[in-house]
């Protein structure tokens, strides 16, 4: 097969490759480095400020509270809405289990439910019942870059009087029905682990919403619970500063956001188009601009054997997420076995292919004709 391998590819096509992404703009990086250092500020500063206001312009409109990463980002917005010991929270299991250690962290309860089986979404049609319609909030994951049925959601959770917290972690620049993601709900989680779509020099996060108030909670909560300084204004408090290096970076990052997501959705669309090994089932992804291709999961049965077929062809590919979180060690609960059979199918078949802004023509056509080439 001619062009199989080129010498423009590289040893492994690796799946994440953050440095690679951030090489073109290896000098703004610098230029924000130093910026920072010349300043003398490292915490808490001009830095924080401008790129809350600038990540809150990309949303258009709403406030933005920098926090230390995306798992804080998630905790502290359940706090900042006041879930506390006793309510319970909908949730899915196949996200990674970020939003079910927020929760636990509160002591409140998860109530899982199972996902659409071809988009690993939450599924509107599964929040039918007293159970659900007494939870406290809803914790919503836009997996893999693509967003969950908001309007849908939406109206359930303002029928229900059920809080909404969208984790967005996997989706900075998805829209839906004209609005961004983060811009739904409550209340909004981000993640700028550095893989993430939009990622920092290390860990960095943010919560966002349309009610000022609800941000302003969250500036206390992330140092300490202070109201002013040594006053302990709020419970649940703790250090999670998002420092002016990640910011100054961000800063950095942020124009070229909407660019690396439309790669990623050219890329996922020739995987999409060009795939067609029967072995192997493409998701049918949204081309509407709600999908930003955090991850490109497809499904496979001999899932094992594809993962090694990769491999030797020197893919590297991932699982996300191997272990739902109602069969974690930590969380399995014997009494109450939650029902999820397309969450748990999923489970076993799901597996990532590389899906990074920096891949090049080259490698994709080796990831899809590699694919192609898979035999039970
Ligand atoms: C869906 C989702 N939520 C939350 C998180 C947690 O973010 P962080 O790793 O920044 O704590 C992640 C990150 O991996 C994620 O993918």
């Amino acid at each position: 097969m001619a062009g199989r391998l080129s010498v423009s590819i590289p040893l492994v096509i690796a799946f994440n490759d953050p440095m690679r992404e951030m090489a073109p703009i290896r000098a703004e990086l610098d230029a924000a480095l130093a910026r920072v250092l010349d300043s003398g500020w490292l915490v808490l500063g001009d830095e924080l400020a401008h790129f809350e206001n600038e990540f809150a312009e990309f949303l258009e409109g709403g406030h933005v509270a920098g926090v230390a990463n995306g798992s804080d980002a998630l905790e502290l917005a359940l706090r900042a809405i006041d879930i506390g010991p006793d309510d319970t929270v909908i949730n899915v299991a196949n996200a990674g289990g970020y939003a079910s250690t927020a929760i636990l962290a509160c002591r409140a309860h998860p109530i899982f439910v199972d996902v659409d089986p071809d988009t690993g979404l939450i599924d509107p049609e599964q929040l039918e019942g007293e159970t659900m319609a007494s939870a406290r909030a809803i914790i919503i994951t836009h997996l893999y870059g693509q967003m969950a049925n908001m309007p849908a959601l939406a109206e359930w959770a303002q029928t229900t009087n059920t809080r909404i917290v969208e984790d967005c972690a996997q989706a900075h620049g998805a829209r839906m029905a004209g609005r961004s993601a983060g811009a739904w709900g409550d209340i909004a989680a981000f993640s700028f682990y550095p893989t993430k779509n939009l990622g920092a020099l290390g860990d960095a996060g943010a919560v966002c919403s349309a009610n000022k108030a609800l941000i302003e909670r969250v500036r206390c909560l992330r140092q300490y619970g202070w109201g002013e300084k040594y006053v302990h204004e709020y419970a649940g408090g703790r250090n999670s500063r998002l420092d002016e290096i990640q910011a100054a970076c961000l800063r950095a990052r942020l124009p070229g956001l909407r660019a690396a997501n439309q790669r990623r959705r050219l890329i996922g669309r020739r995987y999409q188009n060009e795939i067609n090994n029967p072995l192997i089932a493409v998701p049918n992804r949204r081309d509407d601009g709600s999908d930003v291709y955090h991850l490109y999961p497809v499904r496979c049965r001999q899932r094992q054997a594809l993962m090694e077929h990769l491999r030797k062809e020197s893919i590297q590919t991932a699982i996300h997420y191997p272990l739902p979180d109602h069969q974690q060690p930590a969380w399995k609960d014997r009494d109450h076995v939650p029902k999820l059979p397309h969450t748990e199918i999923r489970a076993t078949e799901i597996l990532s292919l590389p899906l990074n802004s920096a891949l090049t023509e080259p490698e994709i056509d080796h990831v899809i004709d590699a694919c192609n080439r898979f035999q039970a």
